[in-house]
């Protein structure tokens, strides 16, 4: 009985020291990177997933998010096309916070954690999803591997 109480009393010592933690870690800035945005991101906007139009012949148009249009015969986006969808995609964006990025949220299924609607569909059913788990990196301030060794 002793040895419960005394942990019960740890316990209770120990839980508001690591709430105190959360924010402190939650605080600390995130930034997106350009490059990780380029080579990883923009694929996921461009790629065709089976029952799904892709994101970008959407959002390319007549959507509250539309990204640059590509130049005429072009398959991806030239550098200033990219930098600036780059800046439009950040709107959708809360860095360091992916389950509050609406750009996550709305193509990920309302029983993974997703928003209950999305007139583009559910493209990722899980948060395990390997290109959920690459937008979920970038929010969180992933670095392109390249970065640096491109330059
Ligand atoms: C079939 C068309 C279609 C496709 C494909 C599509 N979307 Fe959408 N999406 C829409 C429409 C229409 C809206 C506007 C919904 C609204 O206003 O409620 C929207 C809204 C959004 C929003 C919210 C924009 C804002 O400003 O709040 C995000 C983010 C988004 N889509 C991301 C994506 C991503 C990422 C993909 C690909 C994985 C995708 N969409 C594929 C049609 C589409």
């Amino acid at each position: 009985m002793k040895a419960a109480a005394a942990i019960l009393v740890l316990l209770a010592l120990c839980a508001p020291a690591a709430l105190a933690q959360a924010p402190a870690a939650a605080a600390a800035p995130v930034t997106l990177d350009f490059e990780y945005f380029r080579t990883k991101v923009e694929p996921i906007l461009l790629r065709k997933r089976p029952e799904h139009a892709r994101c970008y012949a959407c959002h390319s148009q007549g959507t509250p998010l539309v990204i640059e249009r590509m130049s005429p015969g072009a398959t991806t986006w030239n550098d200033e096309q990219s930098h600036k969808n780059f800046d439009i995609i950040r709107r959708v964006v809360v860095p360091g916070n992916p389950m509050r990025s609406r750009l996550l949220l709305m193509p990920l299924a309302h029983e993974a954690g997703g928003i209950e609607f999305h007139p583009g569909g559910k493209h990722f059913l899980s948060q395990s999803d390997p290109e959920f788990r690459e937008l979920v990196e970038w929010v969180n301030g992933a670095k392109a591997p390249s970065a640096g060794a491109a330059r």
